[in-house]
């Protein structure tokens, strides 16, 4: 018999790239897509293998002498592994899979730890509290992302919508009304480490001009913020455009992504900005239920390989 974990994608709503810097940010879990850990129990001393459909099936065997792996999910594995310490390996096989398209802002490393860690703790039969996973799943952030915010992997094991600062407890955020996202797959993969050092460097050669970015960056989550609380998407949308502005500034959009940022608000969307790291990756678009089906098509059509469309609810 076998059992299967799971965790989400995520959208960055506001504040993207300034969260690196002490910001406010809003995130939002994308639930209909997802990362799976499927547990095969193996017969004794068979040892624990990681199985990755998505690299070609590639299967990888966790040495419970090792405290370091080349291969990162072994080494993501190791860290648990060591955190909880468990010295005897179960035997078992995690197959892991993921809905989630990879270095598209969608989260899917943080996603792919986050199962794969559930179904350690399930096979080892330890109680880990998401908080803990959470710090857990950080760790395993910035052994690949260099100085992640911590952003991602928060919303991703929380799986609820948050208004996530640096070094804070984590706010939840109350969602007067519902709202429709439309999020739009450039089809064009994106390093945010790389994304991340590039707005590092540009911080470094003129702090005064980019940390005035940074805090207006700021502004804008809080006000996006209550107006998500206020049910006032019109002034939401606004933030959002006003967000894609300044990221422009700060080099993280890219041709496509500009386009599809207009298509969006050109066919009625209410706001619309790139999500995540930029450079490629995702757009989202705040959208009308009655609008959603014309401007996904729109967006088809100007180039976005995919559209996902989400409903953002408490
Ligand atoms: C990536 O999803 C979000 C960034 O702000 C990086 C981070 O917060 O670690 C670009």
């Amino acid at each position: 018999m076998s059992q299967t974990v799971s965790a989400p994608a995520k959208i960055i709503l506001l504040g993207e790239h300034a969260v690196v810097y002490g910001q406010p940010s809003l995130a939002v879990p994308l639930s209909a897509l997802r990362a799976y850990a499927e547990i095969v129990h193996l017969p004794q001393n068979s040892g624990l293998r990681i199985t990755a459909i998505d690299l070609d099936n590639q299967e990888f065997t966790v040495n419970s002498h090792s405290t370091e792996s080349d291969q990162p999910l072994v080494s993501a594995a190791l860290l648990l592994l060591n955190d909880l310490g468990c010295t005897t390996l179960p035997d078992a096989n995690i197959i892991l899979r993921s809905d989630i398209p990879i270095a598209s802002g969608m989260g899917s490393g943080a996603a792919i730890t986050t199962a794969l860690f559930r179904a350690l703790i399930l096979l080892l039969g330890k109680e880990v509290s998401d908080s803990h996973l959470n710090d857990l799943v950080y760790e395993v952030e910035k052994m690949h992302h260099g100085t992640p915010s911590g952003v991602d992997n928060t919303v991703i094991v929380f799986e609820k919508p948050i208004y996530f600062m640096r070094g804070k407890p984590i706010e939840r955020i109350k969602i007067d009304k519902p709202f429709t996202l439309l999020v739009a797959d450039t089809g064009i993969g994106a390093s945010t480490k790389i994304a991340v050092a590039d707005v590092r460097t540009l911080y470094n050669s003129n702090m005064i001009f980019i940390t005035r970015i940074l805090d207006s960056i700021g502004e804008l989550v809080v006000v996006g913020q209550q107006a998500i609380e206020n049910g006032d998407y019109v002034n939401l949308g606004h933030t959002m455009n006003e967000n894609h502005n300044l990221l422009q500034k700060l080099t993280v959009s890219s041709p496509l992504l500009d386009k599809l940022v207009d298509i969006a608000r050109g066919s009625g969307a209410l706001g619309a900005k790139l999500s995540g790291g930029g450079r490629g990756g995702n757009m989202i678009a705040l959208v009308s239920e009655e609008s959603a089906p014309y401007i996904k098509e729109q967006l088809l059509d100007a180039g976005a390989i995919q559209v996902y469309q989400t409903v953002v609810k408490e």
